[in-house]
């Protein structure tokens, strides 16, 4: 089917969005993200292209949880998760980069050059400098500083949110004592969706994952159909806490509900009353495009960070209402 409606959605994130200074600074990254991807769909009508201009430019601004500005792990460390995909079946990811500024072009090289789908760790490191990817450079004061603090009341035991018991309990059992609430303060992830003139899908997701995550620990970003995902119908990215992620699959249940029901809002619905029950509220959001260019979005945290091209316009939201929402363009 022949699409007349170019269409672009970009996330920087789920979650509280707390800290007024970074918030400003990540609406202005992620407006000029926006008209850079834009620019890049308009002028090349390539919607690979336009959501990996999206990615790598929140990777590189420090005010996202990608690339340089990715949060630290419990030793202070980062480990990056990236994933891809388009409606012509490209698919590519990798988990656990360490050294590598921008992972999203990292997914594209396995995409695109290797046969595989997900390689993690330091090999998946050597293969970005096999490509002169650039290196990652030391993490921006702000994200040692959240570090920090935030690991100081996880010691103290000021965190009661639910998903860092176990952590907690880890800590004060000894392992991680020596290495080392603001919990409702995460921000999360960035991602990208876009859908060009010739009907083709896309859809980049890049992460640090969650703060003081166990070294090791991969989330949802580099799984396919958790994380993202795209097919004839949608291209989606969702944000939140990975396992909640992991375990109610959105993007892959978004595209078998519009196979179902061949209507975006429903679709939608369905997923988002199916998540609800099943994960409960504070713990994601997602971004989609569908084949003909609509938008959607839907989020049960506090905040999700939105930008989108209107008419030509760049809107930005930070707490986009309504929550569960489907925008046509034309
Ligand atoms: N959604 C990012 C993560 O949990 O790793």
């Amino acid at each position: 089917m022949f699409n007349m409606t170019k269409s672009l959605i970009i996330h920087g994130g789920a979650g509280a969005w707390r800290i007024s200074a970074l918030v400003e600074r990540a609406i202005e990254a992620i407006r000029k993200c926006t008209e850079q991807a834009w620019r890049v769909l308009s002028e090349h009508n390539n919607s690979l292209d336009a959501v990996i201009e999206a990615v790598v430019c929140m990777e590189n601004s420090g005010y996202f949880n990608a690339g340089y500005g990715s949060t630290l792990n419990l030793l202070g460390e980062r480990e990056l998760d990236a994933g891809l995909m388009t409606s012509t079946g490209l698919l590519g990811a990798v988990a656990a980069v360490k050294s590598t500024r921008n992972p999203i072009l990292l997914a594209r090289i396995i995409a695109e050059k290797t046969p595989h789908i997900l390689v993690a760790g330091e090999n998946a490191d050597k293969l970005a400098l096999l490509y002169n990817l650039p290196p990652l450079p030391p993490p921006p004061q702000h994200v040692v500083e959240r570090y920090r603090d935030v690991l100081k009341k996880l010691v103290r035991e000021e965190i009661t949110d639910s998903y860092y018991k176990s952590l907690s309990s880890l800590i004060r059992g000894g392992v991680f004592f020596k290495l080392i609430n603001d919990i409702l303060n995460v921000y999360d992830t960035v991602g990208a969706v876009a859908v060009d003139d010739n009907s083709v899908l896309a859809t980049a997701t890049s992460t640090g994952g969650v703060l003081l995550k166990l070294p090791g620990r991969v989330g949802d970003t580099p799984i396919p159909g958790a994380g993202f995902y795209a097919d004839k119908n949608i291209a989606c990215s969702a944000t939140g806490i990975g396992e909640y992620i992991i375990r109610t699959m959105p993007c892959l249940r978004l595209s078998l509900e519009y196979e179902k029901q061949n209507d975006a809002e429903k679709a939608l619905n369905s997923v988002v009353d199916y998540v609800n029950r099943t994960a409960g509220s504070n713990t994601m959001g997602f971004i989609s495009v569908d084949k003909t260019g609509k938008i959607l979005y839907a989020y049960n945290t506090e905040a999700m960070l939105i930008s989108y091209v209107y008419r030509g316009e760049v809107k930005v939201f930070l707490k986009p209402e309504p929550r569960v929402n489907v925008i046509t363009l034309s």
